[in-house]
């Protein structure tokens, strides 16, 4: 079987490793691809975005199968365009991938389902919005509606700074996707990732992993995209995780289902562990991202299997095998690292030389997938984004995957790059 793989993270560095490891695969293509998925199968250059050039590209490979890893190419309605042209496609359609491309389309949904999340109110107005604000307690929670490359979060300490904040929103400080705003009730808890295959109708449940979010040690500091993950998250117990199926991903994929807007692919659920339970924060509609890397890493089984019945139906009845096919009672308990330019998530430098990362694969239980690197012309790597490696590994215990993945990310030589030292630190913490 052919793949072709659309994006170029860590996310799909790793979806690609795990992919081309299946007994069913033959060649994982890769568009746009990193020099880590080079190693992998062939990359096309062709942007994420791009839907036209992906399309043609589609139509020249003919893959068996076509995963897409972002978000921004299902929010333009990738998935929907390609399974017209006869296409199977890991990847919900544009309407269903609004669970994450609106935020207040998503709430709506849960509140129709029934699924426990945080009060909220819409907006687009300032007035009424700032009398909402007046009927919550601080800290304030302000959303920007649309995509804003998880910037558009918004919490506000004092009533002062929430009403600067909803003007600034409100006048476009994220395009046109802060012209509509969601204000919501602050929850209290620790936060967690649950990923979900599904069909629309039956459902795999993988490990609930947990990110780290802020950029420095302890969780200071500005947010991220990520700065590290392990799975499985301990504060997801059976019973949390039970919860979470019964009510939250059970309602809202029945509910989307009966709306006429299945939603296949994968479901991203980042809840918060309160004293009432399981509430949803956020959904998204692809793997997180680095929360991907440690369960690619910590799988045993093959997903494939998994992921082609979601994208061609049919998965209903056959969790029990699939699951098997997975080996999720194998699954070995994993870390990722995050290494990024110094300055991130501020302004940072490109294109400085990375040294080491061959050896640090080379370490036992240890993988590093490639983020935002390139290749000079005389075959040195080079950073040239944010978040450019994701030094991963598994062990027996968490304990082992976290020391590992450290062995591996001193073994890298970046004087241009700086990690957090604390990945696990809450699961740590616990054992
Ligand atoms: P989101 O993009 O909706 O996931 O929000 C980004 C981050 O803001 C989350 O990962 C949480 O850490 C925090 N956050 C968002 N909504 C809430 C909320 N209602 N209560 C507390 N923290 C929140
Ligand atoms: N790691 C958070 C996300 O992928 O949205």
């Amino acid at each position: 079987m052919n793949i072709l793989l659309i994006g170029s993270g860590g996310r799909e560095h790793a979806l690609a490793w795990k992919m081309a490891q299946s007994p069913l695969v033959d060649v994982v293509h890769c568009a746009p691809g990193n020099p880590g998925m080079d190693d992998i199968g062939p990359c096309f250059d062709v942007p994420v975005d791009d839907v036209d050039g992906l399309v043609k590209l589609a139509l020249q490979i003919e893959p068996d199968l076509i995963v897409i890893g972002p978000e921004a190419p299902l929010a333009l309605g990738l998935s929907d365009i390609l399974r017209a042209r006869g296409f199977d496609v890991f990847g919900p359609s544009q309407q269903a991938a609004q669970l994450e491309a609106s935020k207040a389309f998503s709430k709506a949904r849960m509140v129709k389902y029934g699924v426990p999340t945080a009060a909220y109110g819409e907006f687009t107005d300032a007035a009424p919005a700032k009398e909402f604000l007046r009927s919550m307690t601080a800290p304030y929670v302000l959303k920007a509606d649309g995509l804003a490359a998880g910037k558009g979060v918004v919490i506000a300490a004092t009533l002062e700074e929430a009403d600067a904040e909803i003007d600034e929103m409100l006048s476009g400080k994220f395009g046109s996707a802060s012209a509509t705003l969601v204000i919501e009730e602050f929850m209290h808890g620790e936060e967690a990732s649950v990923f979900v295959i599904t069909d629309g109708e039956g459902a795999i449940y993988l490990p609930a992993a947990q990110d780290h979010k802020r950029v420095g040690d302890g969780d200071t500091g500005p947010n991220t995209g990520g700065m590290g993950a392990y799975a499985p998250a301990p504060v997801v117990s059976k019973d949390i995780m039970a919860r979470v199926k019964r009510e939250i991903a059970e309602p809202m994929l029945k509910g989307m289902a009966k709306d006429g807007m299945p939603y296949q692919g994968v479901l991203y659920i980042g809840i918060m562990v309160t004293p009432e339970g399981p509430k949803v924060v956020e959904f998204n509609a692809r793997f997180g991202d680095p929360e991907c890397q440690v369960l690619m890493k910590g799988l045993q089984g093959d997903i494939v299997p998994a992921i082609l019945i979601a994208a061609t139906g049919g998965l209903k009845g056959n969790e029990k095998d699939l699951e098997r096919l997975l080996e999720l009672d194998r699954f070995q308990p994993s870390a990722t690292v995050v290494l990024a330019a110094k300055g991130y998530p501020g302004s940072y430098e490109k294109g400085t030389p990375i040294k080491g990362v061959k050896e640090a694969g080379a370490i036992d239980g240890v993988t590093v997938f490639h983020a935002g690197t390139d290749v000079a012309a005389d075959g040195v790597l080079l950073a040239k984004g944010g978040r450019v490696l994701n030094v991963t590994a598994s062990g027996k215990t968490l304990r082992e995957a976290v020391d590992r993945a450290y062995a591996g990310v001193d073994a890298i030589d970046w004087p241009e790059g700086f990690c957090r030292r604390d990945i696990g630190w809450r699961a740590l913490g616990q054992s």
